[in-house]
């Protein structure tokens, strides 16, 4: 059953949707179940997945990592997504570019940053 919020991926063509509203079924793509996407919240080596939520003047600054995550073809962070006080804004991104986005707003008194790596899947902070 498709939970509210949750990312899943098909495992046959790379699709990848968001649940915006949990209505009971299971969602399928490609004649198979898709695949629920656990939010990571520890890299086991380096920190270049877990996002790093900055205040800064205006609004919040998200990176990836504490060590810069790769911006390669084959290897990037496809976006960053930022939910404060439950208002949430995604920045997607492409390879050559800085793993990073500035959401502009007021303080928020609740916060969650969340990324995905198109191999290393979904991260949350
Ligand atoms: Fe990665």
């Amino acid at each position: 059953m498709a939970e509210f919020h949750a990312i899943y991926k098909c495992e046959i063509c790379g699709n990848i949707v968001e649940v915006l509203f949990a209505g009971g079924g299971d969602l399928v793509c490609c004649g198979q179940p898709m695949k629920q996407m656990p939010e990571q919240t520890a890299d086991s080596t380096l920190e270049k997945h877990v996002p790093v939520i900055e205040r800064v003047e205006g609004g919040y600054q998200v990176k990836v990592g504490s060590v810069p995550h790769p911006m390669l073809e084959n290897h990037f962070i496809q976006w960053i997504e930022l939910e404060a006080d439950g208002r949430v804004c995604k920045k997607f991104l492409a390879p050559g570019i800085e793993a990073a986005a500035f959401f502009p707003g007021p303080e928020a008194r609740t916060l969650k940053a969340r990324e995905f790596c198109n191999i290393h899947g979904l991260w949350r902070a």
